[in-house]
């Protein structure tokens, strides 16, 4: 009988979707594992899809996309951050943000090959390295007082031979990290040095709670990349129009890693669903108001997690700048996934453990605060009782 494939059978388990599994078996569960709030997609993007498909648009698409969506995506990137991006030659719609993560690495990865990503991670960067067949070197953020950094020795440290990609996440998930502009100048003439793809996963961009101004985003990799560059950026709805199960996101990269995307895009989903794409127009085109709302109700949610979290005895939250997660350290804390479960049977409260995050995620447990107050309130509050208990 033929076995399934090693390099399949080498792929880890997501330690989210395990504990994920526990507590969808339990009724009553205050669920904040997952990256995404409890609250729908606003109407008027439901509204645009129906719209489209009684508009006809139930066909296939481009393998990069509808044209229309990859001029409303360039359009949207010229007002955000000023810079031109082809919509032509360097997008391609993907059916999500982890699609897109699919295809960017796996234009840049032949196996045996190595790539390096910065973690904590969300853990689908490193798994899909894994699934080129690439061995994936982890290098931790170092936490500097009260913020991370990236560990720019290290890195030099961990290039050989084989490394042919660079992989990180800002803003962080989970840490809620951004790079400073120093950091991405950094990172940037890094890969420029050693000849490596610098894959940026900015899905979290919108939300940033320290611009000048709510709403301004994390400034793209994009505004310091030279079309030449190596880089990619990988993109998500989910994040900033609660499009989590919709499955739209975008993959921008040079040219002709751009072009060999959009081929192989054929044969792995073809295209992302086509009355997705224009809500997604919609999204882009109409979303400011609701997405500006939504991030003042985000960072009173982050404040009430520093707040109820912040003067535990052991206790260590750092001040997150992005995305929607604390990350609390714990002392003495050697296996969060336990951890997680017994929080969870013993008050219902289901939480990502930090070992899912990969190296330098032990140790903490990942809350994300995108839920509404009925259900983060009780959350937070059975959580540190918890803590105070001693976990
Ligand atoms: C860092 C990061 N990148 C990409 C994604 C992918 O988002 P999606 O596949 O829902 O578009 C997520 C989702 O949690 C994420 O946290």
């Amino acid at each position: 009988m033929p076995s399934v494939a090693a390099s399949v059978a080498q792929v880890p388990r997501s330690r989210i979707r395990e504990l994920a599994e526990i507590a969808m078996s339990i009724d009553g569960v205050l669920r904040l594992y997952f990256g995404e709030s409890n609250l729908p997609t606003p109407d008027y993007i439901k509204q645009a899809a129906i719209r489209a498909m009684n508009e006809g648009f139930t066909f296939y698409t481009e393998n990069a996309g509808l044209p229309s969506t990859r001029r409303a995506i360039a359009a949207h990137y010229r007002k955000l951050h000023g810079v031109e991006i082809d919509p032509a030659t360097e997008i391609i719609v993907t059916a999500s943000g982890v699609q897109a993560l699919n295809l960017g690495i796996r234009c840049a990865l032949d196996p045996g090959d190595e790539a390096i990503a910065l973690t904590p991670a969300w853990p689908n960067g490193s798994a899909n390295a894994m699934l080129s067949n690439a061995a994936v070197h982890e290098i931790p953020h170092p936490l500097c007082g009260n913020r991370y950094r990236v560990d720019f020795d290290a890195l030099e440290r961990a290039v050989t031979s084989r490394t042919r990609l660079l992989i990180y996440t800002s803003p962080s998930n989970p840490l809620g990290w951004v790079a400073t502009d120093e950091e991405q100048q950094g990172l940037l003439e890094f890969v420029r040095r050693h000849d490596l793809w610098l894959l940026a996963d900015e899905v979290y961009d919108r939300l940033y709670y320290s611009g000048s101004r709510l709403g301004e985003p994390v400034p793209s990799i994009l505004r310091k990349a030279t079309r030449a560059d190596s880089v990619m950026v990988v993109h998500s709805f989910s994040k900033s129009y609660c499009m989590t199960g919709w499955r739209l996101g975008f993959l921008i990269a040079r040219r002709d890693l751009a072009a060999k995307a959009t081929q192989t895009n054929e044969f792995v989903v073809s295209h992302a669903p086509s009355f997705t794409q224009k809500a997604g127009e919609t999204a882009l085109a109409e979303g400011e108001g609701e997405l500006l709302r939504m991030l003042e109700r985000l960072k009173e949610n982050r404040e009430l997690c520093l707040e109820a979290l912040g003067g535990i005895a052991g206790v260590t939250v750092p001040k997150p700048d992005g995305a929607f997660y604390v990350f609390p350290r714990i002392d003495g804390l050697t296996d969060s996934f336990a951890f997680c479960r017994r929080l969870l049977e013993e008050t219902r409260v289901g939480l990502a453990p930090g070992v899912a995050f990969g190296t330098g995620g032990e140790g903490s447990v990942r809350i994300c605060y995108a839920a509404e107050r009925s259900i983060l309130e009780p959350a937070l509050e059975r959580v540190a009782r918890f803590l105070r208990a001693g976990g």
